[in-house]
């Protein structure tokens, strides 16, 4: 049964199914270099669907986010070790950004990072992305660290997190 999380116009935001797999991988091809086995996204879903999340117009797949958890050393507390979530790959098909998506995206994926009980969240990004920085920026997430050469092309990332309560 699909679960619709918020509807934006003719947009439905939903969780993803095995079905979704291949349109989220197509979408991923066309919108950005990093790319992952089949295995690998079937892996995600599995373990939390509730932050595998697809963005669907009249049967359209327009965007994603998928995510993966974590133990390990926090992005904010000295010493502590928490549960994290990390935003795997979210994106927005071109003709298709700058109406709210991605942002609808990225808080149904916190929404279910809390309800994995995650502690904190965070991600990694380009630092010449500035349209990405900025919609987690206004989402509430913050520049934690710059991590040198993080991409294959030798690029720097931001690691970029926020608190859950
Ligand atoms: N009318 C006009 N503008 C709007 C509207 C609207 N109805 N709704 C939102 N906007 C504006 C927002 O205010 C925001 O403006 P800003 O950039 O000036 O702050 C802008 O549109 C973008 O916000 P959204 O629409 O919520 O986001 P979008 O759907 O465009 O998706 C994303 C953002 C995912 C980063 C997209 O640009 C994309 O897919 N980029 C390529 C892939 C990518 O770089 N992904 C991130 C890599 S990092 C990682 O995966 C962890
Ligand atoms: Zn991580």
């Amino acid at each position: 049964m699909q679960v619709i999380l918020r509807q934006l116009g003719d947009c439905n935001i939903r969780r993803a199914e095995p079905s979704d797999l291949i349109p989220v991988m197509e979408i991923n091809l066309k919108t950005l270099p990093e790319h992952y086995s089949d295995y690998f996204y079937e892996s995600l879903l599995a373990e939390i669907p509730e932050a595998f999340i697809v963005a669907e117009i009249g049967g359209k797949h327009v965007g994603y986010i998928m995510c993966k958890t974590e133990y390990g050393f926090s992005n904010f507390k000295k010493l502590g070790f928490v549960k994290k979530g990390h935003v795997v790959s979210i994106a927005v098909l071109d003709d298709y950004r700058k109406k709210g998506i991605g942002r609808i995206l990225v808080e149904e994926s916190v929404k279910g990072m809390k309800l994995k009980k995650c502690d904190e969240f965070h991600l990694e990004v380009r630092c010449s992305n500035n349209d990405a920085v900025r919609l987690y920026e206004k989402l509430g997430f913050v520049i934690r660290q710059q991590l040198n050469a993080y991409y294959r092309d030798g690029e720097d990332a931001y690691l970029m997190a926020i608190e859950l309560d």
